[in-house]
């Protein structure tokens, strides 16, 4: 690119979460391999809030670093909500900030989190138009569940959401045209509550009894059902992450026509190794072994076309729907 060097994305992780450390891994690869310099930063988890605050600030102040995400959950004693308030927002590429969900709820997107964003492009790339459908969301969470809604009423749905209050789960979503489950407990959602015809987009990675991962959703007696359903694994994670290089290229780009005064888009230009094609073998690699050495690459891509490219490489990645029902 013509900074002279590629998009940077900072990964903190404090502790040793089992899950999170498979997260973190596997977001540090795919950035690797799409060419963006990946700093990895482990904290151990007696690490205090006024350290891992030094971090944030010292990663705000790094001109290389255009991105810093800091894994959830936080070990106990440390306040996700003053850590985030410390990240500068425009290199908020999670989009979990206050002031990026505040811009998303006033139909202004910035910066947008990552799985909902992944939602609505998933549905664009299968041809389903959102305007108009009942859409009901399960889970109203600060990272999914509630910019999920924000992003579904933004496309033009007509919005529910669920969450522990609500009296009739089963009923909101047997209505629903579209389904987003994001609750975090495996199966919660019975496939015979879905309604036929109905696109189901399932958030869930949790294990079951056996050990085994799956969604929130029933996946086989829901596939019955759907008319477009996304696997568990394979569908939203590897989506949330295309989402998250898009947003760190996205911030790249912004940083760098602040920082030098070019045009939009201008700063990554296409270069050595396609970005797409890097990615693609990243997100194939998500889960199974062949790691990638991020090795010197050039990101390649103009960020405004980048994102498009992205969410199709992660398409080419979710198992293709079932049979297509008009909704
Ligand atoms: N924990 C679970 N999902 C996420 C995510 O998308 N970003 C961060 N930072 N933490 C998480």
């Amino acid at each position: 690119g013509r900074l002279g060097r590629p998009p940077g994305l900072a990964v903190v992780q404090v502790g040793e979460d089992a899950a999170s450390s498979i997260y973190v891994r596997n977001k540090r690869k795919a950035a690797a391999e799409a060419g963006i310099a990946s700093f990895a930063h482990d904290l151990p988890a007696a690490t205090s809030g006024s350290d891992l605050l030094a971090l944030v600030e010292q990663l705000n102040r790094d001109d290389r670093v255009d991105g810093i995400l800091v894994q959830f959950p936080l070990p106990k004693g440390l306040d996700a909500t003053h850590v985030m308030d410390a990240i500068d927002p425009s290199k908020d590429v999670d989009g979990f900030l206050a002031a990026n969900t505040g811009l998303l709820a006033q139909k202004r997107q910035a910066l947008r989190p990552c799985t909902p964003h992944g939602v609505i492009r998933l549905a664009a790339a299968y041809g389903i138009a959102l305007r108009g459908l009942r859409a009901t969301v399960v889970g109203a969470s600060n990272i999914v569940g509630r910019p999920m809604a924000l992003e579904l009423l933004l496309a033009g749905a007509t919005v529910t959401v669920c969450h522990t209050g609500t009296r009739d789960v089963q009923a909101e979503v047997a209505r629903a045209d579209l389904v987003v489950a994001a609750v975090g407990k495996p199966h919660f959602i019975p496939g015979d509550w879905i309604k036929p015809g109905a696109a189901v987009f399932d958030v869930g990675i949790n294990r079951d009894a056996a050990g085994k991962m799956v969604g929130d959703v029933e996946y086989d007696r829901a596939a019955e059902r759907a008319g477009w359903i996304t696997p568990v694994p394979g569908g939203l994670g590897p989506m949330t992450i295309a989402m998250l290089l898009a947003n760190a290229v996205q911030a790249a780009d912004r940083l760098a026509v602040l920082a030098h005064g070019v045009a939009e888009g201008a700063v990554f230009e296409p270069a050595g190794e396609p970005l797409l094609a890097a990615l693609q073998r990243g997100l194939e690699a998500e889960g199974g072994e062949g790691v990638a050495d991020g090795g010197g690459r050039v990101a390649g891509g103009v960020a405004g076309d980048l994102a498009p490219d992205l969410a199709a490489a992660a398409l080419d990645l979710v198992r293709p729907p079932k049979t297509r029902v008009a909704l």
